[in-house]
């Protein structure tokens, strides 16, 4: 992987924890493309977020979403004021290595897109992918950090981008491309 320029670096961090207790404006959703709740991520910020959230998915998406694509909805309860709701693939269904790692790039760069048409401060990432849609978390890692490196090059918004880290394994993936884990998201 290319190393990540500093005016760049600083604005990327990765803390290990739950990622539905960040205080930033806008955590993603590892979601499925019903958009109707599962597992994972998605049930964590559903629990944590309330029935509002299922019901504004089934009002706003009634086909709900392809992989690769996202849609932004309000946090309802949760601190994160949205919550972008990210498709990755499924690599159970996906063999192909390629199209899986396109339409990861794509769930993080359309993601991203979004904050940067709210011109949000900060968005918190979980791992996509990695858990039950089985993307090997060794490869997943690198495109995460150099597809969120190559967005922030070019755009001014979100200014600080942070990788919520759940697991042991992902935590020393991001200790090895991004250094020390941070405390704070609003450094
Ligand atoms: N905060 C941060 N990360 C979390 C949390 C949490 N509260 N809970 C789980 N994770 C991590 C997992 O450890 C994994 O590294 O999120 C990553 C993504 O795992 P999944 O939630 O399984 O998501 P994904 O692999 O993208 O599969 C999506 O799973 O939950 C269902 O409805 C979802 O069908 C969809 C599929």
């Amino acid at each position: 992987m290319k190393t990540i320029p500093e005016n760049l670096r600083k604005r990327m961090r990765w803390l290990r924890g739950d990622i539905t207790r960040l205080d930033v404006d806008a955590i993603v959703n590892a979601a499925n493309p019903s958009l109707r709740g599962g597992g994972g991520v998605d049930g964590a910020i559903h629990r944590a977020a309330g029935p509002e959230l299922l019901r504004w998915c089934i009002e706003h998406c009634p086909q709900g979403v392809d992989y690769g694509q996202a849609v932004i909805s309000p946090g309802f309860d949760l601190k994160a004021r949205y919550v972008i709701h990210a498709v990755g693939p499924d690599c159970r269904r996906f063999r192909d290595e390629e199209q899986c790692a396109g339409l990861l790039r794509a769930a993080y760069r359309n993601s991203l897109a979004l904050a940067a048409e709210k011109q949000l401060e900060s968005v918190a990432f979980p791992n996509i992918s990695t858990g039950v849609y089985g993307f090997p978390k060794e490869k997943a890692a690198p495109i995460a950090v150099e597809t969120v490196a190559e967005f922030l090059e070019r755009h001014h918004f979100p200014r600080r981008v942070i990788f919520a880290v759940f697991d042991a394994e992902n935590a020393r993936l991001y200790r090895e491309l991004l250094g020390e884990e941070t405390t704070e998201t609003d450094e």
